[in-house]
């Protein structure tokens, strides 16, 4: 995949922004990314909003426009978060998975990842804490790559990284789908074969999770028998 990288100082949200660019000039060539070195209203799933210090961390869109299926499209959000697992290693953090696209260090979230469906794609976006010196103003238990390691990153250098990474996974993604990642994706969350509950909005489920199915959904076993789930939080 080629990426063509556009920087901006300062942007409400990178999503919001290229959601806006596509509606105003049409389509896009996929792989076109928007970075913010400051983000003022970054957004997060479920309504939340995302902080991110100015010039500290990773705020970037992604816009992900090829020709797929638009049911597949959920799971490419999923190889975009094990992206981000191949980076953590690379930069000596060992970090997991949480169903559907949190990145976490033992509990604590380091990344989280926003995906939009547009006309004709998806937009993705990662927040990646980077340099962010201390956690204590984030309203969930939350670390960066300096917390972890103790050594500052460039936040340049680590957008490249990154974006190798996206572009082997998402190569494999469009390949072969989520079952071309799966194995990767399982090995990277620690609670499979244990129990969990998944809560999407007031509906709440109970059970073993079991793995995922061929377009990223999660397997629950409730009372012997397995289903999919297709949103929601899990929680141990
Ligand atoms: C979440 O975990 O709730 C998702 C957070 C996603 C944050 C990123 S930062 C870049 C992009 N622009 C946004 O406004 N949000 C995403």
């Amino acid at each position: 995949m080629n990426f063509s990288i556009n920087w901006y100082d300062r942007l409400p949200s990178t999503n919001t922004f290229l959601k806006e660019l596509v509606s105003l000039k049409g389509p896009l060539a996929s792989g076109t990314v928007i970075v913010a070195r400051e983000q003022t209203h970054g957004r997060g799933r479920r309504l939340r909003d995302w902080q991110a210090a100015a010039n500290e961390n990773l705020t970037f869109s992604l816009l992900f426009s090829e020709n797929v299926p638009i049911g597949k499209l959920p799971s490419v959000t999923m190889a975009a978060a094990i992206s981000v697992v191949d980076l953590l290693r690379e930069e000596g953090v060992k970090a997991s998975l949480k169903w559907p696209n949190d990145v976490l260090v033992e509990g604590r979230k380091i990344c989280g990842i926003l995906s939009e469906g547009i006309a004709g794609g998806l937009i993705i976006g990662i927040g990646l804490n980077i340099n962010m010196e201390r956690a204590d103003h984030i309203d969930q238990p939350a670390t960066s790559i300096l917390i972890e390691t103790g050594t500052r990153r460039s936040i340049e250098t680590t957008l490249d990284k990154l974006l190798k990474h996206l572009s082997v996974r998402l190569g494999q993604w469009l390949q072969g789908g989520f079952p071309a990642i799966r194995e990767d994706w399982e090995k990277n969350v620690p609670n499979i074969g244990k129990a969990v509950t998944v809560r999407d909005g007031d509906n709440r489920r109970s059970g073993i999770l079991r793995g995922f199915g061929d377009n990223g959904e999660l397997l629950l076993e409730e009372n012997g028998s397995i289903s999919p789930v297709w949103a929601g939080d899990v929680s141990v």
